[in-house]
Parts: C-alpha cells; sequence; structure tokens
C-alpha cells in the first residue's frame, strides 16, 4: 500500500462533518484517504490535528494532506510551522489552483464555517487536478521551504 497515492485528511470538531463529506467524495474518485481524526464531535484541539496531519506531510509519510477546522486559521498556522509543509488555506477555486500552480501547496485547508459544502468539493477537485507550474516559482518556494527556526 504505497502511502503516496494516499490522501491524509484531519480536521476538529468544527471540520468533522465537512471532512466525511470529503472523505466520500475522495473515496467515490477512487482515491485512498487516511483519517487522521476527529472521529467525533466532541470539542478537541485543532493544534492537536493540524500538527498531526502536517507532521506527516513533512516526513514524506504522505505528499498530500486535506486540513479542516472552522475558519481554516487554526489549522494553517499549525501546519505552516513545519519545513516543507506548503498549507494552502483557501476559500474558493482561484486560490486552490494558483495554491497548486504557483505555490505547490501540498496541504490544502478549508474553513467549515466559511466555505460550503458544494464549493468546498469544487476546490477539493482544483486542487487535486491542477500541477505545479515549477520554474521561477520552484526558486520562490525554496527561500523559505526549509528554512528551519528563524528566531
Ligand atoms: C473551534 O471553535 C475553532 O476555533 C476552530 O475550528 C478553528 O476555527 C480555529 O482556527
Amino acid at each position: 500500500n504505497n502511502k503516496n497515492n494516499t490522501i491524509i485528511i484531519g480536521s476538529d470538531h468544527a471540520g468533522f462533518h465537512l471532512k466525511n463529506i470529503i472523505k466520500k467524495y475522495l473515496t467515490d474518485l477512487g482515491i485512498n484517504v487516511e483519517d487522521a481524526g476527529a472521529h467525533t464531535e466532541e470539542s478537541v484541539d485543532y493544534s492537536d490535528f493540524g500538527i498531526s496531519v502536517a507532521s506527516m506531510v513533512a516526513s514524506g509519510k504522505f505528499e498530500r494532506g486535506i486540513l479542516i477546522c472552522g475558519t481554516g486559521l487554526g489549522m494553517s498556522m499549525a501546519a505552516n510551522r513545519f519545513s516543507n509543509v506548503r498549507a494552502a488555506l483557501c476559500n474558493g477555486i482561484f486560490s486552490a489552483e494558483m495554491s497548486r500552480r504557483h505555490n505547490n501547496s501540498n496541504i490544502l485547508v478549508m474553513g467549515s464555517r466559511v466555505t460550503g459544502e458544494g464549493v468546498a468539493l469544487e476546490i477539493v477537485k482544483h486542487w487535486l487536478e491542477t500541477p505545479f507550474d515549477g520554474g521561477r516559482h520552484q526558486m520562490r518556494i525554496e527561500k523559505f521551504n526549509n528554512m528551519g527556526k528563524c528566531i
């Protein structure tokens, strides 16, 4: 079972419902999904799940991940602490596409209290289908991708 064909997905309680909808959407497309939790709607800390998913993308265990909390803000803050993680908070299709084309985003973040289910699935679809443009964008990524501790 090649983990790099599998998308790791995580949420807190606020993102739990949208996570399930996205899981079904991906599974129906034949894409393998690994669910890092949360597994119920009981209140939990988004930080725990953001760290868990981002660390598995940072280590290369999974190539791509999806994170959902209420706004997407907490998840993206936590995930972007990790070297080699480029987590993109996307509220629309344009951002999702550009996060792939220009930023080679490897974690898609969404806010379940911000983005409706229909738009969220379109965002996922475009994020999955859009390749990285490379070229000058690769050089720009390399300037921050693996900075380690700055302060
Ligand atoms: C949970 O109430 C909420 O704070 C969380 O889902 C997220 O929006 C944090 O950024």
